[in-house]
């Protein structure tokens, strides 16, 4: 079941200039080729900007085809765990490996419960930012400064380590998250409540009021763990590859963490839910689709149909289709079943899909597309919901960075380049310079 060298090489150069290199084979997917030596056998790096085609990692965690659309996380099927699982189960196989036994779970879940609470120091944070800060540049903030509170006594060579600052980041997120959207509407921070599951405390936290008995609304919080597993990883791309390569100089994994929350912030990462939901308002009216279309086909105009496209997906993402079926069911339930965003985005995705630009281009939705919809119809703010995008994916940042420092094979990340500037040159004072 693992990865190993096969028999296979492939040879690069001319001559007797070749050199051999390894093909490694993975369980399934492209067969890769290992040119760990190719600098100091042909004096090349090679050139791929967005890496495209590089593999940066063995990775044991998550598996998409692109082509195919399939999205496995340990074996098994996104669409058979949205439906038969629940987050922090998922979270315990995306760390673990494999589906908990009964007694491995309850102990799972009471350990991620029990660091639900953020060092009350951490409140006095918030009251820096202005009330009307991106909650994103919040979490980004917030959570790298975990480090200050939790790093002096982290060992991240030591599992047992590793394992206490899984559990508090993935405890203290919803915290985190719940506490920016307070602040932001200044209302009173509350505390977690560990008789409710994980969706619903966050649920709690974000909309209940210290002043008012909570109900529990088990629709909205099936819809959000839904949401949550998945969100929950999605193998190398930029924010999980950026938590790797802080955390490969041994960094807090508190500042890895943060620093994953910055780089999926942007419009074209974790950023499009909010994209989608603003460009939907935007286009306010069915018949108006056709001219959003026809700018997205402009290359003069840099619109682009926000949650549509993908970089791995050339096929209908897994979790957009799952998500597609939530989205009238939730709102049905919500009776909002006649939300006009809705109507607007089916109606979108009709018509792009039988687009030549479209099809030509295998660009199809992805997880983004309808996720908004779902969480605006349960009342969360547009600004909130790439920090649920970070809540759920903080789980799989951390597998992927505990996977990185078991790997006897990684090192610290450090890409090399093609130097297009000028060759070397002398300084001229700035009176002779011309
Ligand atoms: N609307 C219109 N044209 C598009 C779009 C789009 N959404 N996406 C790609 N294209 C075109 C692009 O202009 C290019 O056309 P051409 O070959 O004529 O120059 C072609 O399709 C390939 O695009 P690309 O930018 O080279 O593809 P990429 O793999 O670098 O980008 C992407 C992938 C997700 C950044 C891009 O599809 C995009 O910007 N989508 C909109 C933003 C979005 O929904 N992002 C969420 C991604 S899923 C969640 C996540 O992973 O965080």
């Amino acid at each position: 079941m693992t990865e190993s060298t096969t028999e296979k090489s492939v040879k690069i150069g001319r001559g007797n200039q070749q050199s051999e290199f390894p093909v490694l084979e993975g369980t399934i997917g492209p067969d890769v080729i290992d040119i760990r030596k190719l600098y100091s056998a042909t004096g090349h790096f090679t050139y791929d900007p967005g890496f495209t085609s590089t593999a940066s990692c063995r990775s044991k965690i998550t598996y998409i085809d692109g082509e195919a659309g399939l999205l496995l996380h340990r074996g098994y099927r996104i669409e058979e765990l949205a439906e038969r699982s629940n987050f922090l189960e998922t979270c315990y196989l995306i760390l673990f490996g494999e589906l908990p036994k009964a007694d491995e779970y309850k102990k799972f879940v009471d350990g991620v419960t029990n660091h639900t609470m953020i060092h009350d120091q951490i409140n006095y944070l918030f009251r820096g930012f202005r009330r009307d800060a991106h909650p994103m540049a919040v979490m980004v903030a917030v959570v790298g400064a975990l480090s200050a509170f939790y790093y002096e006594d982290l060992d991240t060579q030591d599992p047992k380590h590793r394992l206490i600052a899984s559990y508090r980041l993935i405890a203290k997120i919803p915290t985190i998250a719940a506490m920016a959207y307070k602040y932001s509407v200044g209302q009173p921070f509350l505390y977690p409540r560990n008789d409710l599951n994980y969706a619903e405390n966050f649920l709690y936290m974000m909309f209940g009021v210290p002043c008012e008995p909570w109900k529990e609304k088990p629709v909205l919080s099936k819809a959000l763990d839904t949401i949550f597993i998945l969100h929950a990883d999605h193998e190398q791309n930029a924010s999980t590859s950026t938590v790797r390569l802080v955390g490969s100089t041994g960094a807090s994994p508190y500042a890895a963490i943060s620093a994953g929350i910055a780089s999926l912030w942007g419009p074209a990462h974790g950023g499009a839910n909010e994209a989608v939901v603003n460009m939907l308002e935007e286009i306010g009216t069915v018949d108006r689709i056709p001219e959003f279309l026809a700018r997205a086909k402009d290359k003069d105009d840099p619109f682009r149909l926000m949650g549509f496209g993908h970089r791995v997906y050339k096929n209908y993402d897994p979790r957009a289709g799952v998500l597609k079926a939530s989205a009238d069911e939730v709102l049905d339930e919500l009776g909002k079943g006649g939300e006009p965003k809705l109507a607007i985005a089916r109606e979108l995705e009709r018509i792009a899909l039988e687009d030549a630009y479209f099809q030509e281009r295998k660009l199809f939705p992805n997880v983004d597309f309808y996720s908004g919809i779902i969480l605006e119809a349960m009342g969360i703010p547009t600004k909130m919901f790439t920090a649920i995008f970070a809540l759920a994916r903080t789980v799989g940042w951390i597998a992927q960075w505990n996977e990185m420092i078991e790997d006897p094979e990684q090192k610290i990340g450090r890409p090399r380049q093609l130097y297009t500037g000028p060759a070397e040159r002398s300084y001229v004072p700035l009176d002779r310079r011309g």
